[in-house]
């Protein structure tokens, strides 16, 4: 993919919104541990944009983050743009007004980032992308995107569905996909979809975003239950899509895991559960656990230091029989 390409190079003020230094900021959810940005205190301050609070993961991930700021001494200004660029956009212009030392956010979707990352740029404020990636051409725009590998999550999902229905005729497989337009959804959908069309009786029969959350997940497969196309495979871009999923499974008198087979990406600990209990039959990890090294390298960025332009997270894989083994001691 064209961003994939661009990952590889490393380079290295407009102030719009006026929002406060601290406290709480309206919509963006914006919340800060101190006053002033670059303090007197002589601690570095990041400005961290998230996504918002949609999922298991996500809220696994910022704890992560606040947490390492904490253990890092790191002064960290936080906001949740509830899934909204325009949010995420608002609180990093905010992070510039308030010269922060390093920018850091997981972009909600991958497109129309180039002019905020500008301004950054011209503030001289480093921008480090954690989680997901953004599609800019510019690749000095950020100094390193520090995160998984979506694609080969996919990959990893669609080899497992390759072995599990070895013996199979047709495979019929209904997909929930992440929010429209982010990394993770399209990344994905792409691995996946690479591996399994290289065998025809494998058909994506009905296929529709359920925006990474359980309610949204189980809306979208009543849907597709209703529709009365047979589904042997349901493959969600997240464990908790495929939690929804499952209860609009049972509410149709079906047997999840069973009935109908589920793979799913994050290893968080309910969709965990849920493989330990038979619901689910496969999980691909994505670990949230960015927050050590994302600290790690805001400090290597601010004293000018070089970095890596991609740093890739490791990942596991589970059956059902390594989910009831990895639960008492998981994390997340
Ligand atoms: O970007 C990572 C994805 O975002 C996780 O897989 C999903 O659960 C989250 O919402």
């Amino acid at each position: 993919m064209l961003k994939k390409k661009h990952l590889a190079a490393l380079a290295s003020v407009a102030l719009l919104a006026a929002i406060p230094a601290c406290g709480s900021d309206e919509g963006t959810g914006s919340s800060s541990s101190s006053g002033a940005a670059s303090g007197g205190d002589g601690k570095l301050t990041m400005g961290f944009a998230q996504v918002g609070a949609e999922s298991g993961w996500r809220t696994a991930n910022t704890t992560s983050i606040q947490d390492s700021a904490k253990e890092s001494d790191v002064d960290l200004k936080f906001s949740d743009a509830q899934q909204k660029q325009e949010n995420q956009i608002k609180a990093i212009r905010s992070y510039i007004q308030q010269k922060v030392d390093v920018i850091a956010f997981s972009p909600v979707i991958e497109s129309g980032w180039d002019a905020v990352l500008n301004e950054a740029k011209r503030a001289k404020i480093p921008v480090i992308l954690t989680d997901r990636a953004v599609d800019s051409k510019d690749t000095s725009l950020y100094k390193s995107f520090l995160g998984s590998d979506f694609v080969k999550e996919g990959n990893k999902a669609g080899e497992w569905a390759v072995k599990e229905f070895a013996d199979a005729k047709e495979v019929n497989i209904a997909e929930l996909q992440g929010t429209t337009g982010s990394a993770p959804a399209t990344d994905r959908k792409q691995g996946f979809t690479d591996v399994i069309s290289k065998d025809p009786k494998f058909k994506i029969t009905q296929s529709q975003t359920g925006e990474f959350t359980r309610a949204k997940g189980k809306e979208v497969m009543e849907a597709f239950l209703k529709s009365g196309k047979p589904i042997d495979l349901l493959f969600a871009h997240n464990d908790d899509m495929a939690l929804g999923a499952i209860e609009a499974i049972e509410g149709a008198g079906k047997v999840p895991g069973k009935d109908i087979k589920i793979v799913s990406i994050d290893a968080v600990k309910d969709g965990m559960q849920a493989l330990a209990d038979g619901k689910i039959n496969y999980i691909i990890e994505c670990s949230p656990l960015l927050g050590p090294q994302l600290m790690d390298l805001a400090k290597k960025v601010t004293a000018g230091e070089e970095v890596p332009a991609r740093i890739e997270t490791e990942e596991g894989e589970f059956d059902q029989a390594q989910a009831k083994e990895a639960l008492p001691t998981r994390q997340y």
